[in-house]
């Protein structure tokens, strides 16, 4: 009897470290990361002085102050093998400097760097994976001072995604740094139901390519995915994914193909509009070093990245689509009584889009209304309003409530 009261507050204390620990894994994400990832336009062709580059670009180019913090080296950088010891070991023809220099060169200018591992024993283009070194390889990342992990899910045989999952994360804890845990399992274990509890972001789709709504394989345009996001789940209406995100816990419609070739540039600022629209992790991934002045107003427009990093961390959902009429309303809740709204022509020429706002049934009362690429005011609710819209492209509103 005597003892208990010590040893309770003994086990009290050493559960401390743990929960603090947690805590701070928990609170990292609180909005959508954002970010750049070199997969979707270098691939396996990365170097350690394209990702200093990068940062430099970053800092130069506004990304950065605009909220753009990790950057993400995915696979391929590391060796075929591990070595004698079992460690990864960085290509050095790669990476020459070792991840440690990179870390601490993009750190010095303000960015966080992320690397890339995967769940089974070899990554999706065949480098080794942290399958039975997931404790080790968490080490060693924190060793190098990495503060995200992309984790895939490529070779995983039988494995349970949400024990495989659950292992890297205990592993990451372990090691003492506070790391991103990015779920890359495609959707195929519905992470939207388990994975909140586990990382911090969790892909729900195949992966992406710089297309309109193409399909390649198991790559798909932006459109595809994000008609996704609202069909995904069944019976659930218009909400589909949008009610499992919030702050800490997001949806990831995969990285942004904002500024490739392969998307117009209308195309490329309705993809970055619902990007923001859903709250999704922004990662850009295009060469930010020589992209067009364009592409750059578009990555780092403050108000559309306000919708994306909106507090309330409410994932928006599609509120209405008419196919023959070539449009769809897709809305987002925000702070303060506001909404975002974003009109895209689905059609394949210029269109005049009417939004009537009592169809919109879950934004109540009067509001003001500003567009948020041309910065003009539109009105209110009053009546519907009239957009002209390009082929593609959007027309995204913010709401305002008129104060009584
Ligand atoms: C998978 C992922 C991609 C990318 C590649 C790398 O396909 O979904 O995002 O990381 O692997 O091999």
């Amino acid at each position: 009897m005597k003892t208990r009261a010590p040893r309770l507050l003994l086990a009290v204390l050493a559960c401390l470290p743990l929960t603090a620990m947690a805590q701070k894994y928990e609170n990292l994400a609180l909005t959508p990361p954002m970010g750049w990832n070199s997969w979707n336009t270098f691939a396996g062709d990365i170097h350690e002085s394209v990702i200093r580059q990068t940062a430099d670009a970053m800092v130069a180019n506004g990304m950065r102050d605009a909220g753009y913090t990790y950057i993400v080296i995915d696979d391929t950088w590391s060796q075929r093998q591990r070595d004698a010891q079992g460690n990864l070991v960085p290509d050095p023809e790669k990476f020459p400097l070792g991840m440690k220099a990179l870390a601490d060169y993009v750190h010095e200018r303000g960015f966080k760097l992320g690397l890339y591992s995967c769940a089974g024993p070899r990554t999706c283009a065949d480098y080794p994976g942290s399958w039975g070194h997931e404790f080790q390889d968490a080490r060693l990342f924190a060793s190098w001072g990495i503060d995200y992990l992309k984790y895939d899910w490529c070779n995983h045989g039988t494995a349970d995604a949400r024990d495989a999952y659950t292992r890297i994360r205990d592993a990451l804890r372990a090691a003492g740094r506070p790391v991103v845990l990015s779920i890359c399992e495609w959707g195929q274990n519905k992470p939207w139901e388990w994975a909140g509890a586990v990382g911090h972001l969790w892909r729900t789709t195949g992966d992406i390519y710089d297309s309109y709504d193409g399909r390649k394989g198991w790559e798909m345009g932006w459109k595809r995915i994000l008609d996704l996001q609202a069909t995904l789940v069944e019976n659930v209406g218009a909400d589909g994914l949008n009610k499992f995100a919030g702050p800490g816990r997001w949806n990831d419609p995969d990285m942004l193909e904002v500024g490739n070739p392969g998307l117009s540039l209308a195309e490329s600022r309705a993809h970055f509009s619902f990007w923001c629209l859903l709250a999704a992790p922004l990662m850009a991934g295009n060469d930010v070093r020589t992209m067009t002045p364009e592409i750059r107003a578009i990555l780092t427009d403050r108000d559309v990245i306000a919708v994306n990093q909106d507090p309330l961390g409410k994932q928006g959902f599609r509120a209405l689509a008419e196919p023959a009429k070539n449009l769809e309303i897709w809305v987002k809740e925000l702070s303060g009584g506001d909404w975002a709204v974003c009109a895209l022509n689905t059609g394949t020429a210029p269109a005049d889009l009417t939004i009537a706002w009592d169809r919109l049934w879950t934004i109540r009362g009067p509001h003001t209304v500003r567009d948020l690429w041309t910065k003009k005011p539109a009105g209110d609710t009053a009546k519907p309003a009239t957009f002209r819209v390009d082929s593609h492209d959007v027309v995204l509103l913010r709401l305002t409530p008129v104060k009584s």
